[in-house]
């Protein structure tokens, strides 16, 4: 195994899309940022030096686990205290036991919209990929881009108790494409050979946005999702919610030409409207076609998002081989159900008088002043309770026409965490509901990969439902969407100690207080407590 490391200055640029120019959070100057690249065993040591005078900033590796090591995994309040302006951290992890595409982003306000890149796990030497080898790779990472500065939209957002506009375009590797006006120089073309077979690891960094991705005249073939292989599944249209990551294989296999790759949002409606000016895409450019060929249309914008998604996800199975196990946990010990409520709260400085907000069992989260993690391994009383309720304060009608508005109204703020014990088998049912109104929410586990083991449309059915689960090769997954109007049930075994954090990956729910941590107590083995932190770790 090698060290790999890296250098991340934190610096303000310049960048402009769309003939609108800004000053911006990056990483070294580019967006998105430099890609990690590293082999399943690896050290990585990313040096993070915040070079901006006005921002604090921290670094999350979304999906690698951090075994027993809480301390490089990133989000701000949570695992560690900002680092400040002029101020640097060593983030120093071992890449154990997992192999693909990841990805890295900022965890601190809504800063990981111009601060994320690709995180490439190679399989160790000598390991090959459970398909056939591609003839090359590239990384699709899709995104958002917002005139405004970031952070003025979700402060505007803030101050008026509403939710905060939404961006200005969807871009592919940060290029919006020749679609959009103004745009034509900014466009991403992967360069594909005929006959040759590509792997492309497509991320979605999205803040606020589910995205379905698709390219004119080509099927793929999904070959893993967040960091796991699956059975190859054939489809034309891929889906990611915020935070997912897909491998396909592409076949570039069609009349030698030029093809519009397309990111479309999500819409629910019946009709699906064609890609327009401003449909974000990129070019499938076959070698030796010249320039000037016209591009294939892009695909159709979807129609019937959530049916669409739930279908694609539906279809994903684990590869579940003698090499790569699906350990789904069989028994459980502690069955957890939490509804996710859109509330509405009072708010004196609102120009309403109230705000939108966001909970989980009528619980709005709190960050706390002091790093969780930090207080719970020094013992530092006063910052968090451990009394997360497993389930909502009633039972009701979770998706009813008529679900009891009051339960959602003023939700109970608070910093409280779930304790688990160590190693515990953990089911945790999430059920969207209709208290303000339903929703599909991508919902994000930190330093574990679960299994999807049943999802549906309305109420979940505690006598019915797990009799419907796969528990043979369910998706393993480190983001998994939350159906509107449904349930997903996932299950972990609680075997990496320290504080994980769990929350919406749409951002605008996450500054709402769609968000809670689990507590995950040392075990008494050898390998089963938290490390000691790390000299550098930031003070608050
Ligand atoms: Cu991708 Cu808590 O984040």
């Amino acid at each position: 195994a090698d060290v790999k490391r890296y250098q991340f200055d934190i610096v303000m640029s310049n960048v402009s899309r769309l003939c609108h120019a800004k000053s911006m959070v990056t990483v070294n100057g580019s967006y998105p940022g430099p890609t990690i690249y590293a082999r399943e065993g690896d050290r990585v040591v990313v040096t993070v030096t915040n070079r901006v005078a006005r921002h604090n900033v921290t670094i999350h590796w979304h999906g690698l686990k951090q075994r027993r090591n809480g301390w490089a995994d990133g989000p701000a309040y949570v695992t560690q205290c900002p680092i400040g302006p002029g101020g640097s951290y060593a983030y120093d992890f071992n890449v154990t036991g997992q192999r693909g595409t990841l990805w890295w982003h900022a965890h601190i306000a809504w800063l990981r919209a111009t601060v994320h890149g690709a995180i490439v796990v190679l399989p160790p030497p000598g390991v090959p990929y459970p398909f056939p080898k591609p003839d090359a790779e590239a990384e699709i990472i899709l995104g958002e881009w917002w005139h405004a500065d970031v952070e003025a939209v979700e402060k505007q957002g803030r101050v008026l108790g509403m939710a905060p506009n939404a961006s200005d375009a969807h871009t592919i590797n940060g290029k919006p494409g020749p679609l959009f006006p103004c745009s034509e120089k900014h466009t991403y073309a992967l360069q594909v050979q005929w006959g040759k077979t590509y792997l492309l690891r497509i991320i979605n960094a999205a803040v606020n946005d589910e995205l379905f991705f698709s390219i004119a005249g080509h099927t793929m073939t999904v070959v893993e999702v967040d960091a796991t292989y699956t059975k190859p599944l054939r489809a034309s249209t891929i889906h990611l919610s915020p935070g997912q990551t897909t491998n396909v294989l592409l076949r570039a296999d069609q009349r030698p030409g030029r093809y519009f790759m397309a990111v479309h949002p999500f819409n629910d409606g019946p009709g699906g409207v064609p890609a327009d000016n401003n449909t974000a895409t990129a070019i499938l450019q076959y070698a030796g076609v010249p320039a000037s060929v016209l591009p294939v249309p892009p695909p159709p914008a979807v129609a019937n998002a959530t049916c669409l998604a739930a279908a694609f996800h539906g279809r994903l199975r684990s590869l579940n081989s003698a090499r790569y196990p699906a350990a789904v946990p069989l028994a459980v010990d502690r069955h957890l159900l939490y509804a996710i409520g859109l509330n509405i709260d009072p708010c004196a400085s609102c120009p309403n008088g109230s705000r939108l907000a966001a909970s989980l069992n009528n619980i709005t989260f709190v960050m706390p002043r002091v790093a969780l993690l930090q207080a719970h391994h020094e013992g530092i009383k006063g910052v968090f309770s451990a009394d997360f309720p497993d389930r909502p304060p009633a039972r009701f009608d979770y998706t009813g026409a008529a679900a009891p508005l009051r339960l959602g109204l003023g939700a109970a703020a608070g910093t409280r965490l779930s304790r688990v014990a160590y190693n515990a088998s953990v089911e945790l049912v999430l059920q969207d509901t209709r208290l303000l109104a339903v929703e599909s929410h991508p919902f994000h586990l930190h330093g574990y990969n679960f299994f999807v083991v049943g999802s549906g449309v309305g109420n979940f059915d505690p006598e019915r439902d797990p009799g419907r689960y796969n528990l043979v090769d369910p998706p393993e997954r480190n983001t998994v969407g939350v159906p509107s109007g449904g349930w997903t049930a996932i299950r972990f075994r609680a075997d990496n100690p320290g504080v994980w954090f769990l929350h919406c990956h749409l951002e605008v729910h996450t500054s709402w207080g769609l968000k809670m941590a689990f507590l995950v107590e040392d075990g008494d083995g050898p390998d089963e407590s938290v490390l000691p932190p790390p000299k550098d770790l930031p003070e608050c």
